[in-house]
């Protein structure tokens, strides 16, 4: 079975992502936190940021805050939404907005029934089960979702939709410890794992992809802005089991582009929903 890439049309051109390239990165420059260790990089922060410019949401949720990063970049996109920032651990801040309701509850305990739904715009980074995420979401009636870190089966910490649509469930893949060291370390993490109940093993199903599919109207992958010769994991990017959009760029020309370049190794297929109601 071919990859999914796409469900549905963009509400946006690919010449008009190519257009915003040079604007993002100028305001790059600027970013609060220069390296964002376990965070964004400039390919992902700038899909998330092109999506938010364009679709002008009036209220952004954002989950997995991090450091903060993310919401300088949400503020900078939607001057005038309202934004609410969720992480279990909000003691991390660095950059913390002013405006913005911060939350330390999951997602799915908070009600959001006051809000403005169709006009909210869910980003979630918080490598929780994407596809409950969905189903809440859906739930509570929002329309306008984007996942970061939306894995290729076989990859990643947590269930993504990525490996909803290849039918493939989710197991985590530790890779292969090197030394005492390692074998000790990751003999640890299985355990922290097993402890985490959001990112539990799926069985490889079709069921999943058929509920999702009933539910979205829209799925996008944002292309990556360049192409690296393999994946993250060294895998190859043609693998028909991963499946990625033509990049935006082929090669730098302009110093600008750079950055693009150097921080391409982060891309994990983040992606826009737009769910279906009535
Ligand atoms: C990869 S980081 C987010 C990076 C951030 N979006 C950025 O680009 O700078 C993941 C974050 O998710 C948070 N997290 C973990 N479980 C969560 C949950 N259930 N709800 C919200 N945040 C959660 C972690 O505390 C962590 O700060």
């Amino acid at each position: 079975m071919p990859p999914i890439t796409a469900i549905g049309s963009a509400p946006w051109t690919r010449d008009e992502l190519v257009a915003a390239l040079p604007e993002f990165a100028e305001l790059y420059q600027h970013r609060p936190i220069p390296e964002n260790r376990g965070g964004m990089g400039a390919p992902h922060m700038f899909a998330i940021w092109f999506i938010l410019k364009k679709l002008q949401p009036r209220v952004i949720i954002e989950s997995g805050v991090w450091l903060g990063q993310g919401t300088w970049f949400f503020e900078r996109a939607c001057p005038h939404a309202q934004l609410h920032c969720i992480d279990i651990n909000l003691e991390r801040i660095r950059y913390r907005s002013k405006k913005a309701i911060y939350h330390d509850r999951d997602f799915s305990r908070i009600d959001w029934t006051a809000l403005p739904r169709r006009e909210t715009l869910l980003f979630f980074d918080d490598h929780q089960n994407a596809h409950e995420r969905v189903k809440t979401a859906h739930w509570f009636g929002f329309s306008h979702l984007v996942f970061e870190d939306n894995y290729p089966p076989g990859q990643g910490d947590c269930y993504s939709l990525k490996q909803v649509l290849a039918h493939s469930g989710f197991k985590r893949n530790f890779g292969r410890p090197k030394g005492i060291k390692g074998r000790i370390g990751q003999g640890l993490a299985k355990i922290r794992e097993s402890l985490r109940p959001s990112a539990g093993v799926v069985a490889p199903n079709s069921h999943d992809a058929a509920h999702f599919l009933e539910q979205v109207a829209v799925y996008q992958e944002l292309p990556p802005v360049f192409k690296l010769p393999t994946t993250r994991w060294g895998g190859r990017w043609d693998d028909p089991a991963v499946g990625t959009p033509p990049p935006l760029l082929e090669t730098v020309r302009y110093p600008w582009q750079q950055v693009y370049l150097d921080e391409a190794g982060s891309y994990t297929w983040l992606c826009y929903l737009q769910l279906r109601h009535g």
